[in-house]
């Protein structure tokens, strides 16, 4: 099978799975059959977001992390998520909003090759980085799609609404999947 094939499979097989199952799902996938180079953008001044799949239940994205570059801190809007990742290194930093609304900091992990975080709710905040001495690349499932979600703006000093937008948009979905 090639990379296209590869890609429906893994389409397919979450396409008639529950959510409960997910993260086994991406645990057991075999993604080294998928070449994401057909599917890798980078820039120098921060990571980008790669589409590859969406529908109305979830969207599929490969994040592309340059050395040091990171996310804001923000939220999933109450939806799930599911990071996993294929290359590299990156550090997950998790925050809750205390009792005035602020964002208290929590806890941070590594996460490694084959490895998953999930976040879910509205009350979890997180921040991604790589930090690393070399590139990272993070497959995304959002479930239900995220159209915004609630991010601190340094600027600004406080939360705000952000609408998300996708670096690049490459469908690998043919008629009849
Ligand atoms: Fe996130």
């Amino acid at each position: 099978m090639n990379t296209q094939e590869h890609i429906h499979a893994l389409i397919n097989v979450l396409s008639h799975s529950s959510k409960e199952d997910y993260t086994d799902i991406l645990l057991n996938f075999n993604f080294q059959d998928i070449n994401f180079s057909e599917i890798e953008n980078w820039k120098i001044h921060s990571y980008t977001r790669n589409c590859f799949y969406k529908d109305e239940n979830f969207e599929l994205i490969l994040i592309c992390w340059d050395k040091g570059q990171k996310t804001a801190i923000h939220n999933h809007n109450g939806e799930e998520c599911w990071v996993y990742l294929l290359e590299g290194e990156l550090e997950e930093d998790f925050y809750e909003l205390d009792d005035s609304g602020q964002l208290e900091y929590k806890s941070s992990q590594i996460l490694r090759p084959n490895e998953i975080t999930k976040s879910e709710g509205h009350d979890g905040f997180h921040r991604l980085r790589n930090s690393s001495k070399s590139r990272a690349l993070s497959l995304h499932v959002y479930a239900k799609p995220i159209a915004q979600s609630l991010t601190f703006d340094d600027a600004l000093g406080k939360l705000v609404d952000k609408n998300l937008r996708y670096d690049t948009f490459k469908s690998f979905v043919s008629v009849g999947l």
